[in-house]
């Protein structure tokens, strides 16, 4: 039996050994070591009831066993256990509560407590543990990342990039069902809103399967734009359209707003101008079976507000569909409002049936909602003061909030003659509208 480790036995259940520091090339057997543990010696009989009344007290270590033979107790080996104590919890009979030396003197298990030689291997370690021992001291441990799928990924500082290969290999041994670890290597701010992306441990696989919200999609995350942190917004959203609506989305990515709202029932009409969004999008209708709900379109949000939009709509309006217009752009949506100046030029309105945009943006502003109205407004050409919502999606980063403005496109924007952009697209087909006005 090990001698009683007195304090040395603390910390280190929870620590690499020294010698790992620095490394860059994980070498998981150099973080085995043999440390100390206190244990108490229970007999066979009342081994579950002792385990119940301990559980508080108990290692609980991934792939380190509770209970473990008692190979030295040199008469019966069969009928004596060893139940092994988190030392954080016990470090004398002392520390055992009311409630749990009550407990073993009633099962007549003597308090006394007996130290444990245990092997302790990389896996019993957690992610923070391992970087913590191998990167400089003092310095900041990043083990955050989103997941994809099969796919991490990460976004290392520049202290970490030495350890980069090591942090990805981590990362993939904790995480079941990982394969796959990237480095985002730039801010998201192309164009097609997608990162470019270091491989940092795993297989170079870069099409990811998902499900959200019911549905499945799958896409080359390396390509197009994906984001986990919006499903609950994507849901929130889609719950606004009911069966026979529209949803025409002008910025739709692989589908996220376009195939849940076409499963509920609602005709769609999807559109983005990355090639490589459009071809997962088109992947992503047929393997959900909504090909008969959903059309897509590969262009400019404007040239699709002012060409199958303009085409449509109505025909949707007369048919008192509840239409939705959906912006997910959030850096320049906003400026794309524009677009709605005078979109059905001389149409009949109807007054009762307008189609309803979600258009999403970032703000900096103390007060965003404002900000939002504002900016909404001036790109409309119009004031949308008490005639929209505003409200909170997400904190993007320090000080930088994502929002939604909702509202009715006024009728006055949509019906004027007044047309900011180029005039040059084939006026639609005159439909008859049930209720006019002008
Ligand atoms: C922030 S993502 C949103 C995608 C999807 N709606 C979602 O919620 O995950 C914006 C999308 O707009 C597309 N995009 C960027 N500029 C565009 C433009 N001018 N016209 C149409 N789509 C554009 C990008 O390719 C990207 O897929």
């Amino acid at each position: 039996m090990a001698q009683s480790p007195h304090n040395e036995a603390k910390p280190l259940l929870y620590r690499a050994p020294p010698e790992v520091r620095g490394m860059v090339s994980l070498d998981r057997d150099a973080f085995t070591q043999t440390i100390v543990i206190p244990s108490i010696r229970v007999p066979k009989g009342v081994l579950n009831k002792v385990v119940k009344s301990l559980r508080r007290a108990i290692v609980q270590r991934p792939g380190i066993p509770r209970v473990v033979q008692d190979k030295e107790n040199g008469s019966d080996e069969d009928d004596l256990r060893l139940v092994l104590l988190d030392p954080l919890r016990v470090s004398s009979p002392s520390s055992f509560n009311e409630a749990e030396a009550e407990a073993l003197r009633s099962f007549g298990v003597p308090q006394e407590l007996q130290y444990y030689n245990l092997q302790l291997r990389y896996s019993n370690l957690k992610t923070e543990e391992v970087l913590e021992a191998v990167l400089p001291e003092g310095q900041e441990i990043t083990s955050a990342f989103s997941r994809v799928g099969h796919i991490a990924h990460m976004n290392l500082r520049d202290h970490q990039m030495p350890f980069k290969n090591l942090i990805g290999q981590v990362i993939m041994d904790k995480n079941p069902g990982v394969s796959c670890v990237v480095n985002k290597t730039n801010m998201i701010d192309n164009t097609y809103r997608n990162f470019k992306m270091e491989l940092l441990a795993g297989e170079e696989n870069m099409v990811a399967k998902v499900k959200e919200n019911g549905a499945s999609y799958e896409f080359d995350f390396s390509r197009v734009y994906w984001n986990p942190r919006l499903s609950t917004e994507h849901m929130r959203m889609v719950q606004e359209v009911k069966r026979g609506d529209a949803l025409l989305d002008v910025f739709a990515g692989v589908g996220p707003f376009a195939i849940p709202a076409a499963r509920a029932g609602a005709t769609v009409l999807a559109n983005d101008l990355n090639p490589e969004s459009h071809r997962w999008l088109q992947h992503n209708v047929k393997i959900n079976k909504v090909a008969a709900m959903v059309r897509t379109f590969n262009l400019d949000g404007r040239a699709f507000i002012r060409g199958p939009v303009r085409q449509e709509l109505p025909a949707l309006l007369q048919a008192n569909a509840g239409v939705h217009i959906v912006m997910n752009l959030p850096a320049l949506a906003l400026e794309f409002l524009d677009s709605f100046r005078g979109l059905l030029g001389r149409e009949p309105s109807c007054d009762a049936n307008l189609p309803i945009v979600y258009c999403y943006g970032f703000s900096k502003d103390d007060d965003p909602e404002r900000d939002m109205v504002e900016k909404a407004s001036d790109s409309l050409g119009v004031s949308l003061e008490g005639r929209c919502s505003v409200y909170f999606v997400r904190n993007v980063a320090p000080n930088k909030d994502m929002m939604c403005v909702r509202f009715a496109v006024p009728k006055e924007v949509l019906f004027s003659t007044d047309q900011t952009e180029p005039k040059e697209e084939p006026a639609p087909k005159r439909q008859k509208c049930g209720e006019t006005t002008d």
